[in-house]
């Protein structure tokens, strides 16, 4: 267990309509409390961001996007600035899931205009980087990840890069009830901690959020928390059933 702050963050994806979104983020906040042990995020679809930013305002949850552009306006038909979702209140906002890196080609370039945008605005980033099955049966985790690290963190300021959270998964462990096992999971986050210390300083590593994502259930947490590196979780179908999402941010008690 590591002595940063864990932070525990549901991953909605593209699920829950406006009615439902709201209906369960009023579930989450009695669920999670007024003063949990964990920072708690929610992150749900784009449309329902209002709407749910409003029921969880009087709570300690935080709300991120799940997705951004990177310009500040203009037309890019479909997409939404950095200033619109601080405008509707996100702390933070993912960028770089390995589901838009695969469906919609984003490029760690792309990744991090979208992460220095966000910064400019005051958004906090989550940065998603994570070999595939090929790369980790090739032998390439740590070079792969080492990569795209390296492409969010390059050139930032101490101060800059402590505004990052980066969240590790391996996409072989994403929806598909493989999790890694805290051993796998530990080794690559220490190995992470390592290079920001490199590319950055010692002190930005110790103090830089790593959270591991892929098939993150209650049955699985308390394990994978107890590692040194493990500093949280991004949680996607255990996110979206009250019952599970608060045995993960209750994960301590
Ligand atoms: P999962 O998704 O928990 O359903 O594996 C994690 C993620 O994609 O962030």
């Amino acid at each position: 267990m590591s002595q940063r702050r864990p932070l525990i963050a549901g991953n909605w994806k593209m699920n829950k309509t406006l009615d439902e979104s709201v209906a369960f983020a009023k579930e989450l906040v009695e669920a999670v409390g007024s003063t949990p042990d964990v920072d708690v995020v929610i992150a749900p679809t784009t449309v329902t961001l209002h709407a749910v930013s409003q029921v969880i305002a009087d709570s300690p949850i935080q709300l991120s996007a799940q997705n951004v552009h990177p310009q500040p306006s203009g037309a890019y038909t479909g997409e939404v600035s950095p200033a619109m979702l601080k405008a509707v209140g996100c702390t933070y906002a993912i960028v770089g899931h390995s589901e838009r890196r695969q469906y919609f080609e984003e490029s760690d370039a792309f990744i991090r205009e979208k992460s220095d945008a966000l910064r400019a605005e005051g958004v906090l980033p989550i940065v998603c980087i994570g070999e595939s099955l090929e790369e980790r049966e090739g032998g390439q985790t740590f070079s792969r990840v080492e990569a795209q690290l390296k492409a969010a963190l390059e050139g930032l300021s101490a101060e800059e890069a402590k505004t990052l959270t980066i969240a590790y998964e391996p996409i072989w462990a994403i929806g598909t009830g493989k999790t890694a096992t805290p051993a796998q999971a530990q080794e690559v986050h220490h190995f992470l901690r390592q290079q920001i210390a490199t590319l950055v300083d010692q002190d930005t590593a110790n103090s830089v959020r790593l959270l591991y994502g892929g098939s993150v259930k209650p049955s699985n947490v308390v394990a994978l928390m107890q590692e040194d590196d493990i500093d949280g979780a991004l949680v996607g179908g255990a996110s979206l059933k009250v019952d599970s999402f608060r045995q993960l941010v209750h994960f301590q008690s």
